[in-house]
C-alpha cells in the first residue's frame, strides 16, 4: 500500500550511496570467474553480481547465492541472455577463454581468445558502452586492442575506462619482494610497467615503496620471477590450467578499486594497461589514478629516474609489446 510505498523510499535514502553497484562477470563459471564471482559478493559497494558464462553458470549462482551478504546473484547462460546481464552495469570482468598449458606462450591463446574477446566486447558496447571494463583474458597484449578497435567500430569507445587486468603483478611483485626483503606485506608496493607476458612484464623494483635497496643479483632474480610468475603457476598445475585463485585476488582488488573510484574516493591508484601516451607505443601499462570517469591521471614519474637496468629492460621490451598490439589491431580490423 501507500505506507509502505513511503517506508521504503525512506529506507533507500537511508541506505548509504555505496553498495549499489552492478558487476557482471563474463566467464563466470571458470577457474578465476567462481573465485572472482565469491571476491565480488563478499563486497560491501555491490549491489548485484551478474554471471554469465557458455555452460555451468546456474549452478554456481545458486551455490554462491546462499552467501548472506547484500549483494544478489543473477545467472546469464549463453549468447542470448547476454543482454540482459550486460544491462544497468558498472563494471564488466572478462576471464573468459582458455589458460595456458605448460609449454605455451599466453599469445598461443591468441587464435582462440581473440574472437571470444571480440565477441563479448561487442555486446558490451551495445549494452553497457559507459561501464568500466576489465579485460582478464591473455594474451591481454592484443586482446585489450582488441577491445578498443570494436568499441570504436561500434562509435562507443572511451579510452578512459578501458583497462587490461595487470593487478596481478604487482600482487606478486609485492609478495616476492617483502619476503625477500624481509618486510611487512601489507606496505610493500612496486609499480609493474609495460606489458602482460614474459618480458614485457616491468617490476620498477627502484620506486619500491617503502624504498628499499636490492643488490643487482636482487633485481634481476626478483625481476625474472615475477616475470616468469604466470609460468611458475602454470608449470606447477601441470596442464590443469593457470593462475585462478591468485588472480581472482588480484581482478577482486581492481573491481574494488574501480569501484571506490565510482563512488568518489579522491585516492586510488592501481597500475594497469591501458591506452597511452607514456611511451611511443599506443597501449602501456602503468599507474595511474582511477576517478569517476576511469582514468584520471598517468603517473608518468614512475618513469623518471629509471636504474640502467630498467631503462634497458623498457626498451627491449618495446618491439615485443608493438608487436602484439599490432597483432589485435590487424585482427580487429579485417573482421568484417
Ligand atoms: P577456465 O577455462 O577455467 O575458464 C574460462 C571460462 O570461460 C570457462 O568457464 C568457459 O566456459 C568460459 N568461456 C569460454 N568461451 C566463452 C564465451 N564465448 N563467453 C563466455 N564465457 C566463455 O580459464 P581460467 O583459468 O579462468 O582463465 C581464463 C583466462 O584468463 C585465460 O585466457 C587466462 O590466460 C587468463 N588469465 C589472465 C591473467 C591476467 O593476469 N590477466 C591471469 C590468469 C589467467
Ligand atoms: C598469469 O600471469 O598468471 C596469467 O597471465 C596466466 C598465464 O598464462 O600465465
Amino acid at each position: 500500500g501507500p505506507k509502505r510505498g513511503v517506508m521504503q523510499r525512506f529506507t533507500n535514502q537511508l541506505q548509504p550511496r555505496a553498495s549499489s553497484f552492478k558487476v557482471a562477470v563474463l566467464g563466470a563459471a571458470g577457474g578465476i570467474g567462481q573465485p572472482l564471482a565469491l571476491l565480488i559478493k563478499m563486497s560491501p559497494l555491490v549491489s548485484a553480481v551478474h554471471l554469465y558464462d557458455i555452460a555451468n553458470v546456474k549452478g554456481v549462482a545458486a551455490d554462491l547465492s546462499h552467501c548472506n551478504t547484500p549483494s544478489q546473484v543473477l545467472d546469464f547462460t549463453g549468447p542470448s541472455e547476454l543482454p540482459n546481464c550486460l544491462k544497468g552495469v558498472d563494471v564488466v570482468v572478462i576471464p573468459a577463454g582458455v589458460p595456458r598449458k605448460p609449454g605455451m606462450t599466453r599469445d598461443d591463446l591468441f587464435n582462440i581468445n581473440a574472437n571470444i574477446v571480440k565477441t563479448l566486447v561487442e555486446a558490451v558496447a551495445d549494452n553497457c558502452p559507459d561501464a568500466f571494463i576489465h579485460i582478464i583474458s591473455n594474451p591481454v597484449n592484443s586482446t585489450v586492442p582488441i577491445a578498443a578497435e570494436v568499441l570504436k567500430q561500434k562509435g562507443v569507445y572511451d579510452p578512459k575506462k578501458l583497462f587490461g587486468v595487470t593487478t596481478l603483478d604487482v600482487v606478486r611483485a609485492n609478495t616476492f619482494v617483502a619476503h625477500k626483503k624481509n618486510l611487512k606485506l601489507i606496505d610493500v608496493d612496486v609499480p609493474v610497467i609495460g606489458g602482460h607476458a614474459g618480458i614485457t612484464i616491468l617490476p620498477l623494483l627502484s620506486k619500491t615503496r617503502p624504498s628499499t635497496a636490492f643488490t643487482d643479483e636482487e633485481v634481476e632474480e626478483l625481476t625474472v620471477r615475477i616475470q616468469n610468475g604466470g609460468t611458475e603457476v602454470v608449470e606447477a598445475k601441470a596442464g590443469a590450467g593457470s593462475a585462478t585463485l591468485s588472480m581472482a585476488y588480484a581482478a577482486a582488488r581492481f573491481v574494488e578499486s574501480s569501484l571506490r573510484a565510482l563512488d568518489g574516493d579522491g585516492d586510488v591508484y592501481e597500475c594497469c594497461f591501458i591506452q597511452s601516451e607514456l611511451t611511443e607505443l599506443p597501449f602501456f601499462a602503468s599507474r595511474i589514478k582511477l576517478g569517476k570517469n576511469g582514468v584520471e591521471a598517468v603517473i608518468s614519474a614512475d618513469l623518471q629516474g629509471l636504474t640502467q637496468y630498467e631503462e634497458k629492460a623498457l626498451e627491449a621490451l618495446k618491439p615485443e609489446l608493438k608487436a602484439s598490439i599490432e597483432k589485435g589491431v590487424a585482427f580487429a580490423q579485417k573482421q568484417p
